[in-house]
């Protein structure tokens, strides 16, 4: 969603039998560290019958992200919190857009596709920022196949086309001992993870939730997961003191690694696509602090 500020000032010149002119240049834009991309008035000089008028057109433009997920439980929550940022937003998926109304839906650009095989003119073009949940269980193969090859397709598509910032929501790795991270699962998303981080040295972020709960929606109903979800939560932050020595258990992060609300995973999301020096591997912890930078 571009956003188009028009100035037209008219001050009082000093005598002068020229007028300065400044128009939009569409080409001249530059991107500061919030990623907000601006066109501003190229000088330029003409014989003008009204020699006191200065028309300034300032073109601000806002970030263009590319939601991979976006009608999933996880990536819905950051189209809705990158929507209500004047971001916009473009959500790829095989099932396009999602059934249920909602104003924030309408603002969302859905696009029907697959990874392995969209047209990714259709997506990529213009964008800031790419942000994957794509990920999932099944077969160990399905798993290898949606947490990794998918999400590498994806980053290599999006460093062919320029796009300067790639964020994947990974998973937190519990502690687990080596033989049960060796899972598609997990196999899946160190592959995916090593590929943001060497294609995106200096700008991947990899965020590594534990649990995440909110509203998840399954066939048209709602399942309420922060009622479990959220006081799990403050349960474990308040006794994390005590808990912290059982932290060097293998596994022990099943138990012991608090959950996060699908909203703070999607604001530190937001949060990394808006911040030039948020980027690296993110805890549980870090995804909770940087949330918390978007709320102020
Ligand atoms: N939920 C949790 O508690 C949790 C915890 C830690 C980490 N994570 C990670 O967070 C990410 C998001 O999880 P989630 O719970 O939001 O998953 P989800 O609800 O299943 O969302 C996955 C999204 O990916 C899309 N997708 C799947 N295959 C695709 C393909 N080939 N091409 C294009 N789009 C495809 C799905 O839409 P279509 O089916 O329509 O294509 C859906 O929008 C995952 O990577 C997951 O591993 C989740």
């Amino acid at each position: 969603m571009a956003s188009f500020l028009f100035f037209n000032a008219v001050p009082s010149l000093p005598s002068s039998r020229t007028t300065a002119a400044f128009r939009t240049r569409p080409t001249s834009h530059f991107q500061n560290r919030f990623g907000v991309r601006c066109s501003y008035a190229e000088v330029t000089e003409r014989d003008d019958s009204n020699p006191a008028t200065i028309d300034v057109v300032a073109d601000v433009k806002t970030e263009r992200v590319v939601v991979l997920g976006g009608n999933g439980f996880v990536g819905s929550a950051i189209c809705k919190a990158a929507v209500a940022k004047g971001i916009e937003v473009i959500s790829l998926s095989r099932s396009g857009r999602p059934t249920y109304p909602s104003s924030w839906v309408e603002q969302v650009n859905w696009v029907a596709g697959d990874v392995f095989y969209v047209n990714w003119d259709e997506v990529l073009v213009g964008a800031t920022a790419v942000i994957s949940t794509l990920g999932g269980i099944g077969s160990e193969e399905q798993m290898k196949r949606i947490n990794g090859e998918a999400n590498v397709v994806a980053v290599n598509a999006a460093k062919d086309y320029g796009v300067p910032k790639f964020v994947l929501i990974s998973v937190h790795d519990y502690n687990l001992p080596s033989f049960l991270l060796s899972s598609g699962y997990f196999t899946g998303k160190r592959k995916a993870e090593s590929e943001v981080l060497s294609k995106y040295p200096n700008s991947g972020v990899v965020l590594r939730p534990g649990f995440i709960y909110g509203k998840r929606r399954v066939d048209g109903f709602e399942i309420p997961l922060d009622l479990v979800g959220e006081p799990l939560e403050r349960i474990l932050r308040a006794t994390e003191n005590f808990t912290k020595p059982l932290s060097s258990l293998p596994a022990s992060d099943l138990l012991l690694a608090p959950p996060v609300s699908v909203d703070d995973v999607a604001l530190a999301a937001i949060n990394a696509i808006s911040d030039d020096d948020f980027f690296g591997i993110f805890t549980i912890e870090q995804i909770k602090e940087a949330a918390e930078k978007v709320k102020v």
